[in-house]
């Protein structure tokens, strides 16, 4: 905790006295707090409480600091931000993107890791639309602390209770080792499809998304690290925060890999490159004629190979998505093209391809493995890079 920055937003709850107590345990831990509050939470706690407990101004509305952009200026030079208590108005404007008051602005601007501490009446958290609200900022990469069951303000059992300081202090220790894991070090992620033109309208290709290397040069950004994603063709947006470098066929993405892994600590390979390209490529349209047409397919640069053969010291993880006999099929492309680490998938069934969930399995050397479970593609990202730190420490 010694040195971090640490972001506090405090929104209009019971539990906002709590916060106090807390910024003084991270002020006594070496932290440096800068407080943010809405204008409902200065109804419970004054800023005075917080600016006397940091000995740092506390910030309340967009408009009164005589800077012209706190919200950014705050959040970019903080490691991680934490909302304590989030309310079930807070976490509903951040769901839909709302942004009209200095925390939410702030929030919304954040490239750093956001934690969100519940704490409101039981029926107000179980009512479906918190629970569907906090569902979608987790799927966005929001961590939250669950609240606890015990005795709440209404005089009441139930669950609905702010978590205690310490399973609060873990959440925010565990992010902050994360996001010092990868701090200097240069990642080069490879995802998506490619595209192999037959003529200018028609293309080979297959149903990669790239959400799967998308979620992981986020997760290695946040992590502090200097990521270039090489991206091929798909709908879903690259993070904020990456060197983007766009691809379409394989041998573009081979020039590429080759150019943005010289030299990375970690490759991670998750593009789903056509192993083939039409042999020959049409100037123009081809005709329907009513006939079968035979197309001849040349095979494409193996980017992943190439990349095992050239990788130095930098540590080389590929995937694998495989029909059958996955985890055999991984342990011989492990080996074959020099991998440091390999992570399968099962693209058999609906799993795989998209923005949904995915179950991982995570192979190294001889016999190493590690379940990575069944999980949205954010949280998989995340435990991938864990075990993958693990690995490149000991390696
Ligand atoms: C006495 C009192 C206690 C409240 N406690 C909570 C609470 O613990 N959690 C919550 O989500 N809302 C609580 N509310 C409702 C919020 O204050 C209200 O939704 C407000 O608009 C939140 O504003 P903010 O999210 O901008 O801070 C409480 C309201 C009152 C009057």
């Amino acid at each position: 905790m010694n040195g971090a920055r640490i972001f506090l937003g405090v929104s209009g709850g019971i539990a906002a006295y709590k916060a106090a107590a807390l910024t003084s345990t991270l002020v006594q831990r070496g932290a440096l707090v800068d407080v943010v509050m809405t204008s409902e939470a200065e109804r419970f706690v004054t800023p005075l409480t917080f600016a006397s407990l940091t000995a740092r101004p506390v910030y309340t509305s967009l408009w009164d600091t005589p800077e012209r952009i706190p919200h950014i200026r705050l959040i970019r030079e903080a490691d991680v931000a934490l909302v304590l208590p989030a309310t079930a108005n807070l976490i509903a404007k951040l769901a839909a993107g709302i942004a009209d008051d200095l925390l939410t602005a702030a929030l919304l601007a954040a490239r750093i890791p956001r934690i969100l501490a519940p704490a409101m009446n039981e029926t107000m958290y179980e009512d479906a639309a918190t629970k569907a609200n906090l569902a979608t900022l987790r799927a966005r990469g929001y961590e939250t602390v669950d609240p606890e069951r015990g005795f709440l303000a209404e005089r009441e059992f139930g669950v609905g209770r702010l978590a205690g300081e310490e399973r609060i202090l873990q959440a925010l220790e565990r992010t902050l080792a994360r996001r010092r894991a990868l701090r200097g070090k240069r990642v080069a992620i490879t995802a998506g499809p490619t595209r192999e033109a037959f003529d200018p309208v028609r293309f080979l290709s297959n149903a990669s998304s790239g959400a799967t290397g998308i979620e992981l040069a986020r997760e290695a950004a946040l992590r502090g690290a200097s990521v270039t994603l090489m991206l091929g063709p798909t709908l879903l947006e690259p993070p904020a925060g990456v060197d983007v470098v766009r691809v379409t066929t394989a041998s573009e993405l081979y020039d590429a890999a080759l150019e943005h892994a010289a030299g990375a600590d970690l490759t991670i390979a998750t593009a789903a490159v056509s192993d083939w390209r039409p042999a020959e490529r049409s100037d123009s349209k081809v005709k329907k004629s009513g006939e079968a047409l035979t197309v001849a397919l040349a095979p494409n640069p193996d980017v992943l190979a190439e990349l095992g053969r050239r990788k130095g010291s930098g540590f080389l993880v590929g995937f694998a998505a495989e029909t059958d006999h996955h985890e055999k099929r991984a342990r011989e492309k492990l080996r074959a093209k020099h991998l440091d680490a390999i992570a399968v998938n099962d693209v058999a069934g609906e799993r795989g391809f998209g923005p949904g969930h995915n179950a991982l399995v995570l192979l190294w050397g001889d016999e190493g493995r590690r379940e990575l479970g069944v999980a949205d593609k954010t949280t998989l990202a995340a435990r991938l890079l864990d075990a993958v730190e693990e690995l490149m420490r000991c390696s």
